[in-house]
């Protein structure tokens, strides 16, 4: 959950889609990332050597969660063309996923792996969800997730405003409890 707003659009996206995954059986680890401290990654250079992260920060829990699980729902509000600082600042710190994929050729096993990317914007224009949906692609293909859903609410601004969108809340649930199929 990349978005700093409580009651906002994509908390409420992303609690249908998690009610939509529990009704099929989900247990959810999940992470409020705007209250968690993940510093930026610092290209350090260690994760190249080990695949593992030395910043000793909450993202500790975020790494164990991505080893353990196999659905994914990465929800974020389009900030300034992109996902929020704080979706990005753990997006980021998945390099050291990214090392043990492509440089050392060994990725998480995809098995069952499967994603849901949910993003809503103020504005209309596509460019805010354009950049937002390659950052996603991106963190998905890097912990091993091979296939992923896009839900995508533009011209959405209010807080609670996706709340007179209906068919999107339905959408969301759905899009859970599709996410939970074999
Ligand atoms: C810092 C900031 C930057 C934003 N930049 C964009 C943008 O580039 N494109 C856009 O469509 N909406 C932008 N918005 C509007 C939010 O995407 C919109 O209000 C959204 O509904 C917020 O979702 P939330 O309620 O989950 O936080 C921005 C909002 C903020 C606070």
């Amino acid at each position: 959950m990349g978005s700093p707003r409580k009651g906002g659009n994509t908390q409420i996206l992303l609690d249908e889609a998690m009610r939509g995954a529990r009704e099929k059986g989900a247990e959810i680890a999940y992470f409020d990332l705007n209250n968690m401290k993940i510093g930026g990654c610092q290209d350090c250079g260690v994760c190249a050597e080990t695949c593992c992260c030395h910043i000793n920060d909450d993202m500790q829990l975020v790494y164990q969660a991505i080893r353990e699980s196999y659905r994914f729902i990465l929800a974020s509000p389009i900030f300034f063309a992109g996902v929020s600082a704080q979706a990005k600042a753990m997006i980021d710190r998945c390099q050291p996923f990214w090392c043990e994929k492509y440089l050392l050729k060994r990725p998480i096993p995809p098995e069952g792996r499967a994603g849901l990317f949910i993003t809503v914007g103020g504005m209309k224009k596509a460019e805010g969800r354009d950049c937002s949906f390659a950052t996603a692609r991106s963190f998905f293909r890097t912990i091993s997730v091979l296939e992923h859903r896009e839900l995508c609410q533009l011209g959405v601004d209010a807080r609670g405003e996706i709340l007179k969108h209906p068919e999107a809340l339905k959408e969301a649930y759905e899009a859970g409890k599709t996410l939970m199929e074999p």
